[in-house]
């Protein structure tokens, strides 16, 4: 059986910083984070202080490479940093590896965690890319997030954003939304859609609601207390949120991002497209190759983690073993490009007519309905519908491949660090 992907002995050209600390833990989330209170802020909080001394040792320590290309600062709530805090990380960074020209570099900002001033200043210390954590303009569904937020600050941010960008010092800006929540209906998100829009974000990431074991909502849905809307309800407004950004001009480039031209985001692909990152911070997760380095998740054990490290981010260095294929086709469908057939020739040792005939019988069905294509060259998921419903079309598609691997190529490795 010929293994089909060479080993990368490419040194990552992407860092992920991780800032833990929000104001409150939202109803949904399970990120790593320290809720800190409402009035926390990086000026001012001891615990922002000794973690950033950790984030420095980490960055210090981390193994040399090439300028980046994207670095993304992301948290937890990463403007609760002050401008000073900010910079000090961004020297560091160009210290450790430098930054290439036209890097991008993208800070996640909370509306209410940050004013003008603060703007402008993370805007000149190097920020060139801001994603806003919006969710939703509506108060009450704000409130049942929630989140610190209201309408109110967000409308004042994405205005901020505008007004930074229409003068040059802000290159681009996405804005988050989480749809499918409890009490949502279709028209509720169809205002939330149409807010979204008068405010002109470049690019947009909205989120399918995941109810992550743990939370609030998890608890809510366990008593029976959860009312979301169901998979049939929950597809369409997908479908619906894809022709409405198309009519809008966004280009949906993957499942859950929307852009106007040239305002994709560089520093994702650096995921989906399987090239390797460095990660720094409590709970960051570094990947190489097939290799996954997580972080610990408290600050006790990242503590006593940085004391004890090696060293290096990735095993043993370059050459890392290629990722396995699940890894591949779990991230690579999320792009509307999608995934080289040849991926999967060589790694199945069938000629590409074979394949695409095994493709042909196990996904028949999905083609039939337009939600799947193997053409020119990739497999693809067809938006809208091949992305709305790339859980079940992904299941098939890895049933098909473990079935493939399991007959004919025993010992591969297993899938590693997908969601
Ligand atoms: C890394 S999080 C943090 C960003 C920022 N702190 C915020 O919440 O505004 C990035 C995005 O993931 C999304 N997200 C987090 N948990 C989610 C969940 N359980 N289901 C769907 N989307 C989620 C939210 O839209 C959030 O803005
Ligand atoms: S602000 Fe963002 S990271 Fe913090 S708890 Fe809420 S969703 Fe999670």
């Amino acid at each position: 059986m010929s293994v089909p992907l060479p080993p990368s002995r490419r040194l990552p050209r992407s860092l992920y910083l991780h800032i833990p600390f929000c104001r409150r833990r939202c109803f949904y989330c399970d990120f790593p984070v320290v809720p800190l209170g409402d009035g926390a802020d990086g000026t001012r909080s001891p615990s922002i202080a000794r973690y950033l001394d950790l984030l420095h040792r980490d960055l210090a320590a981390a193994p040399a490479g090439p300028p980046l290309s994207t670095v993304y600062i992301g948290g937890g709530t990463p403007s609760l940093l002050s401008v000073p805090q900010l910079q000090a990380l961004l020297a560091a960074v160009r210290r450790r590896w430098g930054l290439a020209p036209a890097a991008e570099v993208t800070l996640e900002m909370d509306p209410g965690s940050f004013d003008a001033d603060r703007l402008r200043g993370v805007l000149a210390a190097g920020v060139n890319r801001v994603s806003l954590g919006g969710q939703s303009f509506d108060d009450g569904v704000l409130a049942g997030l929630g989140r610190c937020h209201r309408r109110a600050d967000l409308l004042q941010a994405c205005r901020w954003l505008r007004q930074a960008r229409a003068q040059g010092r802000l290159h681009s800006w996405s804005l988050d939304l989480i749809v499918n929540l409890p009490g949502q209906s279709a028209d509720l998100w169809e205002t939330t859609l149409a807010a979204a829009l008068a405010e002109q974000p470049p690019h947009l990431s909205i989120y399918d609601l995941i109810v992550e074991p743990g939370t609030v909502f998890a608890r809510a849905e366990a008593r029976g207390q959860l009312d979301c809307p169901d998979e049939d309800a929950a597809a369409d407004r997908l479908v619906h949120t894809h022709h409405r950004l198309a009519a809008a001009g966004y280009g949906h480039y993957e499942i859950s991002s929307w852009a106007l031209p040239g305002h994709g985001a560089r520093h994702n692909r650096t995921y989906w497209t399987g090239a390797g990152w460095w990660a720094c911070g409590l709970g960051a997760t570094a990947g190489a190759g097939a290799e996954r380095l997580a972080r610990p998740r408290t600050r006790e054990a990242y503590a006593l983690w940085l004391q004890q490290r090696a060293g290096d981010q990735g095993g043993d260095g370059p050459p890392w073993p290629a990722p396995p294929v699940d890894d591949l086709l779990l991230v690579g469908l999320r792009c509307r490009e999608g995934v080289p057939l040849r991926w999967l020739a060589g790694a199945s040792g069938l000629t590409p007519g074979a394949l695409q005939a095994d493709l042909e019988a196990a996904l028949a069905g999905w083609r039939r309905q337009g939600l799947v294509a193997w053409d020119g060259g990739r497999l693809r998921l067809l938006p809208p519908e091949g992305f709305c419903l790339s859980n079940a079309v992904l299941r098939d598609l890895l049933a098909w491949w473990q079935g493939r691997r399991g007959a004919d190529a025993p010992g591969r490795p297993s899938p590693a660090g997908c969601r």
